[in-house]
């Protein structure tokens, strides 16, 4: 599995000390609000659960997954395979997403939330990749803007693959090519 890593680009000392940190912002402003956050699966789940417990505010948290991809290419639809299982009302809601690419998928998301009435609705991605972006999306909270390059780990794959990888590494373009 490692060999098919070009290079670290984030190690996991950076991923540990800019999460925490993000944490600890996200609960400066939130304090007194009981935000929900809504982790998007499968990508989230090790960036959401290293993110939760640096914040230590009064919060609840729900998943959704969505697929809008296959290999390395953005498909450009969305589909929502998993919804939430609470009302988000009057809620102060937190996407928590692994990386903004095109933006496709968080701008469909924010739209489908958004017509459920919820009192705000953030942006909390670990990666942006900015030059990529296609929908009129911005993150309110971003770990690390990234240049346009594949990555995988922490969380994120290559059809599946390498989620398990504990830093975030590129991916050699042989592997996809
Ligand atoms: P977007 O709709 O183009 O912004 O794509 C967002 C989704 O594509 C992310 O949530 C990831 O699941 C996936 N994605 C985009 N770039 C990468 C990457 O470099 N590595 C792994 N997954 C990626
Ligand atoms: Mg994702």
């Amino acid at each position: 599995m490692k060999n098919d890593i070009e290079r670290v680009l984030i190690t996991e000392q950076e991923l540990h000390d800019k999460v925490a940190e993000m944490g600890a912002q996200i609960s400066r402003d939130f304090k007194g609000k009981d935000p929900l956050f809504v982790g998007v699966l499968k990508g989230c789940f090790i960036f959401m659960s290293d993110l939760l417990r640096s914040v230590d505010i009064r919060c609840s948290m729900d998943f959704m997954a969505v697929s809008s991809y296959s290999g390395t290419k953005s498909t450009g639809a969305v589909k929502i395979n998993k919804d939430l299982s609470e009302d988000i009302a009057g809620r102060h809601i937190i996407i928590v997403e692994d990386i903004l690419d095109s933006g496709v998928t968080l701008n469909y998301l924010k739209q489908f939330l958004q017509q459920r009435g919820p009192a705000s609705i953030s942006i909390a991605t670990l990666m942006d990749k900015p030059a990529r972006r296609k929908a009129p999306v911005y993150a309110d909270y971003s770990c690390f803007e990234i240049p346009d390059a594949f990555v995988v780990g922490y969380g994120l794959d290559y059809n599946e693959r390498y989620r398990n990888l504990p830093y975030i590494g590129v991916l050699k373009p042989e592997i996809y090519e």
